[in-house]
């Protein structure tokens, strides 16, 4: 007789620093066990050499796993920067995402779409057919207040499963939707609104983060006072809040009133394969986030593909991404990519310390979790709190993690895959950006043998590059990343901005799409993402333009100038470092350093608060006028000061020095 199994794995071992250093050191590629690879949906390592031949061949069988309205003509037509997808075809992306999983004859009617919990600990388990139901009354709603295709509308929730249901109800009736992050500002907000010209507004009384709650409808009404756009707005009630919530007879209408009596069932709009989906905003190296445009059938077969594949879903997985829906990891990967590929999707509202440093985990196991996806900030965090806090859960259903946002430092990296994953789970670290909808560097777990901070390879049917500086391949060593060709879930444009869109991606190289990371590959042909080489910052995994800090800073009526860098932070990744010349001259004045970060909170959201604010007299400027950002970096991070011989005055240096030292004490 067999020898009955352990019903539950046992802890996973503490992955001490001794340990992490020794598993380094024997720079020894992590490959999934036999028994994983078996099972993989991707086992074929055929696959990269064909799809390299033949890789519109690639995308149209991934295609044909979606339901379309009437098929397309084309797959690919490539009018450099302008690309079509499957051109001539039509769907809807509700359709693909819900209504084929619950049509006579299948099995995921009754199966969980959706299971979310809110910070509380309240939950909600929608199957596909409650989620069906409710995205087709929302469409109703959204129908009756004047909403058609090609409309835009703005949501600006928490994380509640009215967002998914919001974007849902959106992509069927074929309006846009421009989801704004939660943490962002009333003036963010407004901004974002303003430049989409937002029909309608989704909002709600507000939402759970660490114990308290983020007051939404109140700033939503102070960005509505100059949002002439919009003409209703929506508003969900979480429930249970203290502070009064005003609603404008008229304008404003509560979501649970307006679903009472709204019909079960709204006929999708057939939407062109280059229909818009959605806008989604994201910083650049210009003072005015772009808004990103994705469109409908190409950006729904990457998605799909990458879910297949990279996180090898079954029909009895759970799958939880982390990212709130305000980025497009949580568009991508809480809601079309998963739902696209009939997978139970995991939504969790508020922080990871609320209300202890092992939520996280106590979901994973009372939810069932068994492919995590985050981010390499919250990583260093979890290895921070200590491996207590995941030891306590049993975490033996986990088979597959993965992360995303940020370049993973090796350490962390072994951490994560012996601490989280219990030494047996694959770690997919996934490149990708707002502007390519999916991921496109990325292990195929089944297949490919990990080097721990390496994001591996392109996709199957992704060209990708390392270049240098006059765009050239890079065969072994560092550079630029680049795409050499298009591929399906890729922008379309910036919103009202076409030239913005071929300045920014495609003139640093002519012809090739420029990613703006700086990345290296090894002699075994791997890629390391090395992180932006542009004036865009990533703190904590979020994209933050200096320009935006910069411009937020001398909105405030005592600067003159400003100058904004990231240095490196242990949890964070990068943090925010300004310099800041003061219109009155060059006192240091400690009530002002408070001041300013909230002047900058209030512009953008908390995400932006600088780390540090060092006064100074005077900016390092070339002989132009340029301020020397580089300069700035070497003083905030210690280095050795660069090349100063273009500087106009030199000086400048060393009180900025002091002053910094000073700061730091
Ligand atoms: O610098 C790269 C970094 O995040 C940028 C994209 O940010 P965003 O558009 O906000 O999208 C984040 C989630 C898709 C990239 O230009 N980045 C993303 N993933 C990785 C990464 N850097 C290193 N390794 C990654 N896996």
């Amino acid at each position: 007789m067999k020898a009955r199994r352990k019903q539950t794995a046992p802890p996973p071992p503490e992955a001490g620093e001794a340990r992490i250093a020794a598993l380094l050191a024997e720079k020894r590629l992590f490959k999934a066990s036999a028994a994983f690879r078996r099972q993989a949906n991707c086992r074929d390592p055929n696959v990269y050499a064909r799809s390299a031949r033949r890789p519109l061949e690639f995308w149209a069988a991934w295609a044909r796993e979606l339901e379309w309205a009437r098929p397309w003509k084309k797959v690919l037509e490539w009018k450099p920067p302008q690309a079509k997808w499957f051109v001539g075809g039509k769907l809807n992306a509700s359709v693909n995402c819900l209504d084929r999983h619950v049509r006579a004859g299948s099995r995921r009617r009754t199966k969980a779409a959706l299971l979310w919990e809110g910070e509380p600990g309240d939950r909600r388990t929608y199957t596909y057919w409650d989620l069906y139901r409710e995205v087709n009354q929302f469409a109703n709603v959204l129908k009756r207040l004047g909403i058609r295709k090609g409309d835009r509308v703005a949501i600006y929730l928490p994380l509640i499963p009215e967002a998914a249901i919001s974007m849902l109800a959106c992509a069927r009736l074929g309006a846009i939707h421009s989801v704004v992050f939660g943490g962002f500002s009333a003036e963010a907000l407004k901004d974002r609104i303003n430049d989409a010209r937002a029909k309608l507004l989704i909002t709600a009384d507000g939402g759970y983060r660490r114990g308290s709650v983020l007051p939404l409808k109140q700033y939503a009404d102070e960005a509505l006072a100059a949002c002439p756009s919009i003409e209703n707005v929506v508003v969900v009630k979480r429930g249970g809040q203290e502070f009064p919530v005003h609603i404008r007879e008229g304008r404003d209408h509560w979501w649970h009133r307006l679903l009472q009596d709204a019909p079960a069932w709204c006929p999708p709009e057939a939407m062109d394969s280059e229909d818009a989906l959605y806008i989604l905003y994201t910083s650049g190296t210009t003072g005015k986030p772009k808004g990103i445009v994705h469109t409908t059938g190409g950006y729904l077969v990457g998605c799909l593909a990458t879910t297949r594949w990279v996180f090898d879903l079954k029909e009895d997985d759970v799958f939880w991404c982390t990212a709130d829906i305000g980025w497009v990891t949580g568009h991508s990967y809480t809601v079309y990519g998963p739902l696209a590929a009939g997978t139970t999707t995991v939504m969790y509202e508020g922080a990871p310390d609320w209300p202890a440093r092992d939520r996280f985990w106590d979901i994973c196991e009372r939810l069932g979790v068994t492919v995590f996806y985050t981010a390499p900030t919250a990583i260093r965090a979890f290895m921070k709190w200590g491996a207590e806090h995941i030891q306590k859960h049993d975490l033996s259903r986990l088979r597959l993690i993965g992360t995303v946002g940020e370049p993973i430092n090796p350490e962390v990296w072994v951490w994560y895959h012996e601490t989280v994953g219990g030494g047996r789970c694959p770690v997919v670290d996934t490149w990708w950006q707002t502007e390519t909808g999916h991921i496109l560097i990325t292990p195929l777990p089944g297949l490919t043998a990990l080097k721990p901070g390496s994001a591996t390879f392109p996709f199957p049917g992704i060209a990708a590059e390392v270049v240098d500086a006059h765009g050239k391949p890079v065969a072994v060593g560092g550079g630029y990343l680049v795409l050499t060709r298009p591929w399906p879930g890729m922008l379309r444009g910036i919103w009202g901005n076409p030239e913005r869109y071929r300045a920014a991606y495609w003139s640093r190289f002519p012809g090739l799409y420029f990613t703006g990371d700086g990345a290296k590959k090894d002699k075994d042909g791997y890629f390391w993402l090395l992180g932006r080489v542009d004036d865009v910052l990533n703190v904590a995994g979020h994209r933050i333009g200096t320009a935006e800090v910069e411009s937020a800073l001398v909105d405030h009526k005592a600067v003159a100038e400003a100058a904004v860098v990231g240095v490196p932070h242990e949890v964070k990744g990068e943090a925010i470092a300004a310099f800041v010349t003061l219109k009155d001259g060059t006192g240091h004045y400690d009530e002002l350093v408070e001041e300013l970060k909230e002047h900058v909170v209030k512009k953008i959201g908390a995400l932006a608060r600088p780390e540090r604010i060092i006064f100074s007299a005077d900016l390092p400027k070339t002989r132009s006028g340029k301020i020397m950002r580089r300069l700035l970096r070497d003083i905030a991070t210690g280095r050795a000061l660069g090349d100063v011989t273009t500087l106009a005055d030199p000086s400048v240096l060393d009180t900025l020095k002091g002053r910094y030292a000073e700061d730091a004490e």
